[in-house]
């Protein structure tokens, strides 16, 4: 066993030379007397090296432990403090005291690009003035411990840069004192006019989705929190959304209303400290004793029930729309008994969950920072009186949408057209491709060319087709054959007329999972033609302003057609394949007053697509246009098959 080994290595080193530069606790660092704002300073305080011995010098991992000191010397309080700091040694950091992460995730964690660190659980620093010069309000000091590679001793892993990361503060370039310390006097910004002076917290910010954590009745032991998760994304949105926090103080969930957790388990209290603490408890009745409970929301029949339900906005199965498809589906709403331990029994100290996160399914992907502290939200008083009661405390967590490089799309496009009778379609892989699939499939090779009524049959059983096709058309028919696009919705863009004054074309949406989609909504974005819309036929559709330009068509089905439902056995299961779940429209164009549209060349087709938020992978290309002679006589018709499958259906 190393481990041992290296705590005694570590003691052993640490006692010598290290011991010197050790910050003693709470003292500032003595370049902060020269700050009259704020002053922060990071300061390497020892390293060791770390097994496994690399033969690579710069993957060498190395033990670092550093302090972060955040020191309010200035003349107005500093409220929900955050620091960036430029970490560049691919650092992987294994705990911070004092501080968590204001991107919500959780350590350990990798913050080799830089991170902004948030104040855990004191958020806020006051003056000097307010606490007479009492240092352990005025400033924190956050201990941070983790693993970098390839800066030996006796060099230092210093970041490149440490910045105030809140509004309305300006930075300088940090200074080096010696090799093992930096720091900097962040002054507020002149130029911006906040009201963080008059106000006594934070303003709300905006952003994707918000969630707000109003405290809306404390005691001792326990208080209840209402939890309201708002969307205010026009694209944005959650099926069966599910949300996760870390409690921070040992508390625990004794009641829901309005959610529920997603597994009912009171063990960890029972043998934690809250089943010493809570001896009269019947923990039997406990919801979730988890660190990191996630919670769902009920079904919608559970509305009316007098002892889950019977809070405004829940219970949909959490469906989450956006705002101008249905106001009063763009909020999901819940509350719960939080019960507290010591030394927390106090009924003014509240500390929210950190580290929030939600998610959906086939949804965009959600990224949620730290609780701020803001104003009490009001509520409409449930007497009906005509007046508000007040939160007592409420905090705001704010999520936006986020498009990683490595996320994998969750639906695709295929474009087909009148004057070309075969289909481009999904790209191999759009929506990934496992490693044992890859064995028996090209992930590489372009998907091939598709007959129109391939579309209409899964994937597995398109194989037939598309050789056939390939030898009819003279395409090459390559072997192994390309992977699937593994997709769970898949949408067709068919070009369907083009003439003079105007042009049509057809969208059908497939879906291949086994989840329904209520309340499916898509959109598509077209940079040229889209002010040329003129209706939809079978979907509600609607121009949608985006980022300050109205070239998005935001199209719902209809009451009745907005349920998109999962793929089915065909009617004769032996032989017919699976059948995908379908919808489909006509949308009409015009060309007036737009100049120099090209249908073919790509002005025909969607730029962007988006399924219930998610933005689909499209085709790199476009169907040819060799044969503009047979323009008329062939209309290839996935709307025909689509009949004739459904006639067969019933
Ligand atoms: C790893 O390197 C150290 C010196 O840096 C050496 O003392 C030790 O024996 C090496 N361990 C292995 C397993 O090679
Ligand atoms: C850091 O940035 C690089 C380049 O943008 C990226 O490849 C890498 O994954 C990032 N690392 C982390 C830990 O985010
Ligand atoms: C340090 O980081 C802050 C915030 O990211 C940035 O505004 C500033 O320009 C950076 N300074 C240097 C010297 O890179
Ligand atoms: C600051 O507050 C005043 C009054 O409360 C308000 O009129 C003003 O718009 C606010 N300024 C900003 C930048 O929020
Ligand atoms: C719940 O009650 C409301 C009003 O009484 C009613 O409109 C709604 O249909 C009920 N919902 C369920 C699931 O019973
Ligand atoms: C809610 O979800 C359950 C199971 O997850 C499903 O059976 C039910 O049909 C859903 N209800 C609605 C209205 O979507
Ligand atoms: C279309 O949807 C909007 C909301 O997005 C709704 O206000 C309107 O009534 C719908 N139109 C039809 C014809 O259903
Ligand atoms: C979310 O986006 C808004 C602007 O759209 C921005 O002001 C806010 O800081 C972002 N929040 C997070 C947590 O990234
Ligand atoms: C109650 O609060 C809402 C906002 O939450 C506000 O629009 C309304 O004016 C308030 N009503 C009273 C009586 O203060
Ligand atoms: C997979 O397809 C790519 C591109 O068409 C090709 O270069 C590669 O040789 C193919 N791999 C196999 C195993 O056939
Ligand atoms: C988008 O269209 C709406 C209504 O047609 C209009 O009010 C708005 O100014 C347009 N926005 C832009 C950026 O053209
Ligand atoms: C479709 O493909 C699946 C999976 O390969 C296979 O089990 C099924 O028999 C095929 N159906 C038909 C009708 O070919």
């Amino acid at each position: 066993m190393a481990f041992p080994h290296l705590i005694f290595f570590l003691f052993f080193t640490s006692s010598i030379p290290f011991s010197i530069s050790q910050p003693t606790d709470q003292a500032p660092p003595p370049a902060a007397a020269s700050c009259n704002h704020i002053f922060l300073s990071y300061s390497f305080d020892q390293g060791t090296k770390l097994p496994p011995n690399s033969t690579d010098l710069a993957r060498q991992p190395y033990r670092f432990e550093s302090t972060l000191t955040v020191l309010n010397n200035g003349l107005t309080e500093l409220k929900s403090w955050k620091v960036f700091v430029g970490f560049q040694h691919d650092e992987f950091l294994v705990s911070a005291s004092g501080a968590v992460l204001a991107d919500g995730n959780s350590f350990p964690g990798n913050v080799g690009n830089g991170t902004v660190f948030a104040g855990f659980p004191m958020t806020d620093l006051k003056t000097a003035i307010q606490t007479a010069g009492d240092i352990t309000q005025m400033q924190v000091q956050v201990k941070l411990l983790g693993t970098q590679f390839g800066v030996a001793p006796p060099s230092s892993p210093m970041p490149s840069n440490i910045s105030l990361a809140n509004d309305g503060y300006l930075c300088p370039k940090p200074t080096l004192q010696g090799k093992s310390e930096m720091h900097v006097c962040c002054i507020p910004d002149k130029r911006v006019k906040t009201n963080i002076t008059t106000q006594e917290f934070l303003p709300r910010q905006k952003g994707d989705l918000t969630i707000m954590y109003d405290v809306t009745r404390t005691y001792d032991s326990s208080y209840w929190a209402q939890v309201t998760i708002s969307n205010h994304n026009p694209l944005g949105r959650l099926d069966y959304w599910k949300l996760n926090w870390d409690w921070m103080r040992d508390e625990f969930i004794f009641s829901m209303k309005g959610a529920y957790p997603s597994v009912v388990d009171s063990t960890d209290c029972i043998f934690g400290r809250q089943g010493t603490y809570y001896r009269d408890l019947d923990f039997s009745n406990v919801l979730s004793c988890e660190r990191r409970p996630t919670i769902v929301d009920l079904p919608p029949t559970k509305a009316n029930d007098t002892t889950l339900g019977l809070i405004p906005f829940c219970c949909r199965n959490g469906t989450i729309l956006p705002s101008h498809m249905d106001a009063s589906k763009s909020i999901s709403a819940f509350q719960m008994q939080v019960f507290k331990m010591p030394p927390d029994l106090n009924r003014s100290q509240i500390t929210p969950p950190q580290n929030w996160q939600i998610s959906g399914i086939l949804n965009p992907t959600y990224k949620c920072g730290q609780p701020v502290r803001v104003s009490p939200s009001e509520f409409p008083d449930s007497s009906g009186l005509p007046l508000n009661s007040t939160a007592v405390a409420s905090w705001q967590v704010v999520c936006n949408i986020t498009h990683a490089k490595d996320d994998t799309p969750k639906c695709c496009v295929s474009f087909s057209s009148y004057y070309n009778d075969s289909v481009i379609p999904c790209r191999t892989c759009a929506c990934g491709c496992s490693q044992n699939s890859a064995r028996t499939c090209n992930a590489t090779s372009p998907a091939m060319l598709l007959p129109p009524e391939a579309l209409l049959v899964p994937f597995e059983n398109r194989t037939a087709m598309a050789v056939a096709w390939a030898g009819l058309k003279h395409y090459p028919s390559p072997n192994p054959m390309p992977c699937a696009d593994n997709c769970g919705v898949s949408i067709n863009w068919h070009l369907y007329t083009d003439y003079r004054d105007g042009w049509s074309a057809r969208i059908t949406l497939f879906n291949w999972g086994e989840v329904n989609f209520a309340d499916w909504f898509a959109a598509v974005q077209m940079n040229k033609a889209a002010p040329g819309f003129q209706a939809m036929y079978s979907f509600n559709a609607t121009t949608l302003e985006l980022d300050g330009l109205n070239n998005t068509i935001f199209m719902q089905g209809h009451p009745g057609l907005n349920y998109l439902v999962g793929e089915t056995d065909g009617p004769n299961p032996v032989k017919d394949p699976r059948v995908p779940g379908k919808q489909q429209s006509v949308i009409s164009f015009t060309k007036k007053n737009i100049q120099g549209l090209n249908m073919a060349a790509g002005d025909g087709f969607p730029t962007k697509v988006f399924f219930n938020g998610e933005e689909c992978l499209v085709p790199k290309m476009f169907p040819a246009n060799n044969s503009r002679k047979n323009l008329a006589s062939f209309i290839p018709s996935i709307l025909m098959l689509v009949l004739v499958f459904m006639f067969i259906q019933q």
